[in-house]
């Protein structure tokens, strides 16, 4: 029998117990073993559940318990759950997590660690929810030179976005719809300005590229400047716009990733990646492109991922899980303003629409005018190719300087 230890009993937590207690038999077969529980941490109590003996408020009773051989961590941000993870690799204990937070921060660290207690570390979870992500990244495209990933990492964002494009709702009323449905939390800072989608986007680049990428060396842009006016600029040029983490490994070694609202055309496999669902492409030599879709939260699908996670450390109780990648290195990634590409640019001019597209043209010449419906006295939209967001700064200036102001700026991705 293999005894674990669940700390936190919130949506996810519950969820491992539910599915635990539900796929008893299967889950006993594909472990070879069975999976018990031992205890459950957490501060408040559940006298109503079958399973409320197992509630403990002391982590030190799970730590100091050498039967206990796999932890759990299902209690999401950096402490205490960083601080436990160490000290059950530490414990001889396998730690199993869907925490984010923890593994975009503290990876490198974390895996260290468990290589040199032959021990696992293992996060299925904390990337894509239920979509398998992580496995498929380390093992199965293991042959192929991945040079990109770019993916809906967010299910929030992604729900609201597309709130804005099919009914033209406006930001704050999708927001709040959300809300309503349970989709985003009370405070959605982390969801709405990307750095939920940072954490995730780093993760898979540190795995992906075996260089721990940190959240705070990331480009992030969120979706709250956007506006029902970019959308139908987006349709009137043959897409959509969608919350984008994407990391891109160049010739030279380093790497570009960054997190931001995107055109993304008609054509791509994102384009179709709506409301709370994930998709994450990923592009390698040998296989082209991949792509993983599915939903990226919730108590079940997240649960199913850290269950899964259990079973491969019983499955390989005395070997390592070859889960690997080194501490950062040091100008590995790009500043994001000197890599080109190509961006959608809205402005308004103080004279006719016609007027402020031919300042624009001055500036950026072989801009591509975009017309919405709709548009307004003064208004134009319009794209630029191959173009680093340094000289963007620069057109913009110049543009101000003719009475011409931008309005908003958005990616237009290649996927
Ligand atoms: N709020 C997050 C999302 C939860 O919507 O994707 C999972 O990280």
């Amino acid at each position: 029998m293999a005894e674990i230890a669940v700390l936190g009993h919130g949506v996810v937590g519950s969820g491992v117990l539910e599915v635990l207690l539900s796929h008893r038999d299967s889950i006993t077969r594909r472990a070879k073993e069975e999976i018990d529980v031992k205890y459950i941490l957490d501060l408040r109590e559940f006298p109503e559940l079958s399973y409320a003996g197992l509630f403990t408020k002391d982590f030190e009773c799970i730590r100091s318990d050498p039967d206990v051989k796999i932890v759990v961590e299902c209690m999401g941000g950096l402490e205490p759950a960083y601080t436990y993870a160490k000290a059950c690799l530490t414990s001889g204990k396998s730690f199993v997590t869907s925490n984010k937070e923890l593994v975009a921060a503290k990876g490198a660290e974390l895996l260290a660690l468990a290589q040199k207690n032959n021990l696992n570390f293992l996060f299925e979870a904390s990337v894509g929810g239920g979509i398998p992500i992580i496995r498929p990244i380390s093992q199965c495209l293991a042959a192929n030179e991945v040079s990109e990933i770019a993916g809906i990492l967010n299910g929030t964002t992604n729900f609201i976005l597309t709130k804005m494009i099919r009914e033209h709702m406006a930001f704050a009323d999708a927001l709040s719809l959300a809300q309503q449905l349970g989709y985003a939390e009370r405070d959605p800072s982390a969801d709405v300005e990307g750095a939920d989608a940072c954490r995730k986007i780093c993760i898979l680049a540190s795995l992906a590229f075996g260089s721990h990428v940190y959240p705070e060396q990331v480009h992030t842009e969120g979706i709250t400047k956007i506006t029902l006016e970019d959308v139908a600029y987006a349709d009137a040029w043959g897409g959509v716009i969608k919350l984008i983490g994407e990391v891109k490994m160049g010739e030279n070694g380093k790497i570009s990733i960054q997190v931001a609202p995107m055109f993304i055309s008609r054509e791509s496999p994102l384009c179709n990646v709506d409301d709370v669902f994930n998709g994450i492409m990923v592009r390698g030599d040998a296989t082209g492109d991949v792509m993983f879709y599915g939903k990226g939260a919730g108590k079940l699908p997240t649960a199913s991922a850290v269950v899964a996670d259990v079973i491969d450390c019983v499955k390989h109780f005395k070997a390592r899980k070859y889960l690997f990648w080194e501490d950062a290195k040091p100008d590995y990634v790009e500043p994001i303003g000197a890599v080109p590409g190509d961006c959608f640019v809205r402005v308004r001019g103080e004279g006719s629409s016609d007027e402020a597209f031919a300042a624009a043209e001055t500036v950026f010449p072989g801009a591509v005018r975009i017309i919405r419906r709709e548009e307004e006295p003064g208004e134009a939209g319009f794209s630029v190719t191959e173009v680093t967001a340094d000289k963007l700064d620069e057109g913009f200036a110049r543009l101000s300087s003719m009475g011409v102001r931008v309005l908003g700026r958005i990616i237009i991705s290649d996927y």
